[in-house]
Order: structure tokens, then sequence, then C-alpha cells
């Protein structure tokens, strides 16, 4: 199976929360291999930019108002399937709806506040991770 790359967003709450150890924990033991990590705080042009495909839906403005709300830790992660295995990793956009033993499910508060965004689509994660990162930030660990 191919190498893929996923971009995940600490998001707000779960910096807010003092979980950014603990999530990146649980991506590092679910084989993911980290490449490029920042702590950064988005502006109503950035988050807006960001969740563009989802500008017309009523949840919109509180999701912007949600993502900028506080700082972030966009990461870069690879591993062979990632996108669909970190989709498995952190569960279902509602925690309530989510798995026992993912991340949002462990985590979240609620379907707006779900500590951890991931990558959909192989073709978006490599979009996001561009969103975030210059060729220079992101770097495979080459020491293993
Ligand atoms: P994400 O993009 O953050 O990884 O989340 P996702 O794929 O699981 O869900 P998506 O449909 O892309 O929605 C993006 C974010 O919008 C908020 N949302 N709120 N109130 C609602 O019904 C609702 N639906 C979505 C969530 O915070 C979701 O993560
Ligand atoms: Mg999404």
């Amino acid at each position: 199976m191919a190498k893929e790359k996923t971009l995940a967003i600490l998001k707000p709450d779960c910096v807010r929360k003092n979980l950014i150890g603990e999530v990146l924990k649980r991506i590092e033991e679910a084989g993911f291999e980290i490449q490029g990590m920042k702590m950064t705080r988005l502006t109503e042009d950035t988050a807006g930019a960001f969740y563009a495909v989802h500008k017309e839906r009523p949840f919109f403005d509180d999701l912007v108002a949600f993502m900028t709300s506080g700082p972030c830790v966009p990461v870069v992660l690879e591993k062979e399937n990632a996108i669909e295995d970190f989709r498995a990793l952190i569960g279902a956009t509602d925690p309530e709806d989510a798995e026992e033993g993912t991340i949002r499910k462990a985590y979240a508060d609620s379907v707006g506040q779900n500590i951890v965004h991931g990558s959909d689509s192989v073709e978006n994660g490599k979009r996001e991770v561009a969103f975030f990162f210059s060729e220079e930030e992101v770097t495979a660990n080459t020491a293993k």
C-alpha cells in the first residue's frame, strides 16, 4: 500500500484542554510519522479559506468562530493509507457517533468542538498540507 500524507489540526479546544501531548501520543502510537508541525492562530480569512467547501453550510460561521478562538496545531502525518487510517483513529465528526477508542470519542465535547481535523481524501491532504507548510517545513525522518 502506498504511503500517503494527511493533514491533522489539533483544534483550539485540544490546545485549551492541554491535550496536545496526549493526542500526539495516540497519533504516534498508531504508527503515523510526524513530518511537520507548528502552532498558529487562524484568522477569519484563513479559517474561512481552509473550510471554504463548507461556506454555504449553516454551521460555517460557528466553525470559523471556533477555529479562530485560540491557537491550533497543524501537523503533517505520513503513513501507508494515512487518509483512511487517520479518519478511523479520530472517529466520526459528532463524538456521540464516534466509536469507542477513537480520539473524538475520548476527548470531544460536541460536533462543533471535536478536538481534531483530518483530511478526507489524498487530493485534499496534499492541498491542506500546502495550505500550512512550505516544502522545507515537511521533513521525513530519515534517521529511522
Ligand atoms: P474536519 O474537516 O474538521 O476533520 O471534520 P469532518 O471532516 O469530520 O467534518 P466536516 O463535515 O468536514 O465538517 C467540518 C467541521 O464543521 C463542524 N460541523 N458542525 N453543527 C454541525 O452540524 C456541524 N457539522 C460539521 C465540525 O466541527 C466539523 O469538524
Ligand atoms: Mg472535513
